[in-house]
């Protein structure tokens, strides 16, 4: 791995070793960068989109540069540098979710960067080893922010991908509406300390269905996001063969959907899945699905339109393997933790000292939440007026390996998240799991599930991507040096 050094060396030789910002930790890229980097604008304001049908009120939402989740495409071995531009009412951070990156630019306040007030602005240094779908989202006031609309989509395209004959891009999110196009309460304590406050208006890209065409028998890849705060989907499709062929934007060997338990794949906020499918003869329609509602929400609709494409067995398309570092699973350090609710746990009061900066800082960016119901391992996060925020879950070893078992003492599914990190799914008490690499998992009620990943250098939390369990204590850091 190119050290700090060899970096500053490359950008100046580049002319942009000026940009670089002071970094606490070493850097974590994979591959060097082959441009200097692209300068993308990111501003976050508000605007109204019509989310209940054009003739209804229109719903004041969140959005980075006026698009609900915006789309942003990369190429493997990028690097890009987001100016991010706070207009919001409100302070915000912005965070690249599942990209492996120098964890100053992380976007966790106070862990690895101070608030952006309203009117402020912070520039983000990215790197973009890992092709695949991916997103960004507000690391503050999440429940509010992300619930009004806040994230956008990164696509990382690798050359050495299979070609398809078309792609779609579905994101997943529900709204908590009422009839005059106004904000329900975004959390209630009834679903913060369950299994989360559901949105009622279920929208893909920001409308209730999507009814699409594309050519018969022709192979299309679809990127599906679940960008919801609280809601677990089962992926399902119906009128045509389809396989998996990536989680959390990483490849995995192809597994057809019907090989799969249910013939779904169950997944929850913040995780997305890759499919191919194989459209059937002309005039035929494909349904893709949530399956785990009572009521069905068939989100899209895919019709076969005549195409020079003739009907052939179906062989699912491989992406190429991830490049990942691969985690030492016999010499591997073990850790556990339970995820529990705080009542249960008999939180420690232990923590940071209340004048510590770092724990002072927390409370005042306001990005905490009101109330305690969560806790990993019986630690909580800080909320309401509670300054302690604890010691890090673990100290870690920078590139050393880990093998950490989750366990769920609760009655309700937990997606879990490490940031900065691409993980190695290794097992699943339910057996329910293949082994995939991932940067979220879905650990269901009784259910355990052992990850394992090489450490990389910085301060990185660990939490449930349930924005209310994440908000009210389920979440935890830790610390590799
Ligand atoms: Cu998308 Cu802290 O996460
Ligand atoms: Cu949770």
């Amino acid at each position: 791995m190119p050290s700090r050094r060899a970096f500053l060396l490359a950008g100046a030789a580049l002319g942009t070793g000026a940009v670089l910002a002071p970094s606490r930790t070493s850097e974590a890229r994979v591959l060097p960068a082959a441009v200097a980097p692209r300068t993308v604008a990111l501003s976050a304001r508000e605007m109204d989109l019509h989310l209940l049908g054009s003739d209804k009120p229109a719903t004041r939402i969140y959005a980075y540069d006026g698009e609900l989740f915006r789309l942003i495409r990369a190429k493997r071995g990028d690097e890009l540098e987001f100016t991010f531009d706070n207009h919001l009412p409100e302070a915000s951070t912005v965070h690249f979710h599942g990209i492996r990156m120098p964890n100053e630019y992380d976007g966790v306040p106070t862990l690895t960067q101070p608030v952006v007030a309203p009117g402020g602005r912070f520039t983000y240094r990215i790197p973009f080893d890992d092709p695949g779908t991916f997103f960004f989202h507000p690391h503050c006031d999440e429940t509010g922010q992300v619930g009004r609309g806040l994230a956008g989509v990164l696509i990382v395209e690798d050359a050495r991908d299979p070609k398809f004959d078309a792609e779609h891009i579905f994101c997943l999110k529900d709204w908590r509406l009422a009839e005059d196009g106004s904000y329900l309460a975004m959390s209630e304590p009834d679903g913060a300390s369950k299994a989360g406050t559901y949105g009622a208006t279920r929208t893909v890209n920001g409308v209730p269905a999507l009814d699409l065409k594309a050519p018969a028998n022709s192979d299309v890849r679809l990127r599906i996001l679940n960008l919801d705060s609280t809601r677990v989907m089962d992926l399902g499709v119906e009128g045509a063969e389809a396989a998996l062929i990536a989680v959390d934007g990483h490849a995995l060997p192809p597994i057809p959907l019907d090989k799969l338990p249910d013939s779904i794949w169950r997944f929850g906020p913040a995780q997305r899945i890759d499919l191919h499918i194989r459209m059937p003869e002309v005039g035929k329609s494909v349904q893709i699905g949530d399956y785990r509602a009572a009521n069905i929400y068939h989100f899209a609709t895919l019709t076969a339109e005549p195409s020079s494409r003739s009907k052939r067995p179906f062989r699912a398309l491989a992406l190429p393997p991830p490049k990942l570092p691969q985690p030492d699973l016999k010499r591997a350090e073990r850790l556990t933790f339970t995820l529990q609710q705080a009542t249960d746990a008999a939180v420690k009061e232990v923590g940071l000292p209340p004048d510590d900066p770092l724990a002072k800082a927390l409370i005042d960016t306001l990005c905490v939440g009101s109330t305690t119901y969560w806790a990993i391992s019986q630690e909580s996060w800080p909320t309401g007026e509670k300054r302690n925020l604890p010691p890090p879950l673990a100290k870690l070893g920078e590139g050393r390996s880990y093998r950490v078992t989750i366990k769920n003492g609760t009655r309700y599914p937990h997606p879990v998240h490490l940031h900065g990190h691409a993980f190695a799914v290794i097992d699943s008490s339910s057996g329910r799991l293949p082994k995939h690499f991932a940067d979220t998992v879905l650990v269901q009620p009784d259910e355990t599930v052992e990850i394992a990943f090489v450490a990389a250098p910085g301060d990185w939390v660990f939490h449930c991507h349930i924005l209310e369990h994440m908000e009210t204590g389920m979440m935890g850091w830790f610390r590799v040096v």
